[in-house]
């Protein structure tokens, strides 16, 4: 079901939820444009109008290709609508294997388009202060585009520095001296948190739960003990950078100018040259194929684009025309932004269905329900009916120690604690799409690669109830 939102859009699937509100997809009924819409209940918090208006402020000022566009916002009530660039391939974490990461190529282009768009938010004095994989988005060509300014803030203006001694962003991203210092400087905090992304696309783990004497891995770390995990699973040209990347004293960390110059920052990798890896690192899957296996296995939406994103993979030259403009410009965002024929009461729960199968249906759609599936791994279809899913999912997860709650209809809410003791939060809707019934899983709370470890693992035990993956695309 799409909820009806201003004249010709309507609302038809959360893409992200956060302390903030949420993320919703806008579809618009006719041209089947796509805009994100972030949606802000001041009410939240003391501070939130505040916070809001700094964020509209700073996403006013930027443009660049490897950061989300925003389109513009509008006030009704005490609810912020941001209206931003949709990114059709969804986060960057979805991209990444548990403790295996991803093929170093694709690791390699997604590095260079992040230091491209953090580069620019420092030239002109703005820093994002919470890069993780969760804020890394890409469009349908694999652009990486650097998403969330809710933290961002002015470090520099008329040239004049200040130093920052608020303490925010994700702890496992932040660097040393954030936790250590008062007064710091913020660009080499964003560079040290571009290395831990490295890092979590490299080994598909996270090398610490935060960079402090009292956390064994990272006084490893400081003493160069690379023959443990992460490290030993990522190669020496990368493991070289990673090394001035996370640098404990930000004065001689590497600066962005410099990085571009670093041997493995600037060469060109090779498509189909295998990953090195050095080690196993306990990981389901084979080296070599895996992206291709996320894909293939995961993936649905991937499947009639497979030729275009073949042709336009990130390693390759990207083509300056197909671009879609309904994408990266969507004509009717004024209607949005204006708030024409308002119809902004939403249901308490409106995030279950994915797409409206009467939306598109409509004559000239040129893709199906299921290309239109966002993209992440994180669902897979099931072979019995919406009833018997629920069960064995409740049964599968209260064995395995979830709390689990029934949060409203269709959707069950899963509460845990990852292996570090934080507190694990994830919604599982249950969607039926074309009698069949999809489980999608999206965390609420928590770390990312945490969540997904998570969801593999729930995903084996209801190995009896998954649909084989092969005979549903054949059948689409
Ligand atoms: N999730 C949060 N923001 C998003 C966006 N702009 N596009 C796609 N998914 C998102």
């Amino acid at each position: 079901m799409a909820i009806p939102f201003v004249e010709d859009w309507d609302l038809v699937q959360t893409l992200g939820e956060g302390a903030y509100g949420e993320v919703q997809l806008a579809v618009n009924r006719k041209t089947e444009e796509a805009v994100a819409v972030k949606i802000v209940d001041m009410t939240r918090a003391a501070d939130c109008p505040e916070n809001i208006k700094k964020e509209i402020c700073i996403n006013k000022m930027l443009n660049h290709s490897n950061i989300v566009k925003f389109y513009g916002h509008r006030r009704e009530g005490n609810i912020q609508y941001l209206f931003l660039e949709y990114c059709r391939g969804g986060e960057l974490f979805d991209r990444i294997e548990p403790d295996v990461g991803m093929p170093e190529q694709d690791a390699h282009s997604f590095f260079q388009q992040l230091v491209a768009g953090v580069e620019y938010l420092h030239s002109l004095g703005i820093t994002h202060r919470d890069i993780k994989p969760e804020n890394l988005l890409l469009d349908d060509r694999d652009r990486l585009k650097l998403s969330d300014f809710g933290l961002a803030t002015v470090f520099r203006h008329n040239g004049k520095e200040r130093l920052l001694n608020k303490m925010c962003g994700t702890l496992p991203y932040v660097a040393p001296e954030l936790i250590k210092t008062r007064g710091f400087h913020a660009e080499p905090v964003d560079v040290w948190s571009c290395g831990i992304v490295l890092t979590a696309m490299l080994a598909g783990e996270l090398p610490w739960d935060q960079p402090s004497e009292s956390c064994q891995e990272y006084c490893d770390w400081r003493e160069s003990k690379h023959y443990l995990n992460p490290w030993k699973k990522i190669d020496s040209a990368p493991l070289a950078l990673l090394c001035k990347l996370l640098k404990e004293n930000p004065g001689s960390r590497i600066t962005i100018p410099d990085l571009k110059k670093d041997l493995w920052f600037t060469k060109a990798i090779k498509k189909g040259v295998k990953r090195s890896r050095k080690s196993s690192g306990g990981a389901s899957e084979s080296s070599g194929g895996l992206f291709k296996h996320i894909r293939s296995d995961m993936d649905l939406s991937q499947v009639s684009h497979s030729d275009e994103r073949t042709a336009y993979s990130s390693t390759q030259p990207e083509p300056r025309t197909a671009i879609p403009l309904w994408d990266s410009n969507p004509a009717h965002i004024d209607k949005l932004v204006q708030g024409k024929g308002i119809s902004f009461s939403q249901p308490a729960c409106p995030d279950n269905m994915l797409v409206n199968s009467q939306l598109l249906g409509t004559p000239g759609s040129s893709q199906n329900p299921w290309q239109r599936l966002v993209k992440r791994m994180t669902r897979f279809f099931t072979r019995v009916d919406a009833e018997n899913s629920y069960r064995s999912l409740k049964e599968t997860c209260e064995k395995l120690g979830y709390v689990c709650r029934k949060s409203c209809a269709n959707q069950v809410t899963l509460s845990t604690t990852d292996r570090r003791n934080n507190k694990l939060i994830f919604k599982v809707n249950l969607v039926e799409m074309d009698e069949r019934i999809l489980l999608d899983f999206r965390l609420s709370k928590g770390d990312g690669l945490e969540f997904k470890r998570h969801f593999l693992k729930i995903k084996k035990k209801l190995d009896d109830i998954v649909a084989n993956q092969k005979v549903s695309l054949a059948t689409t």
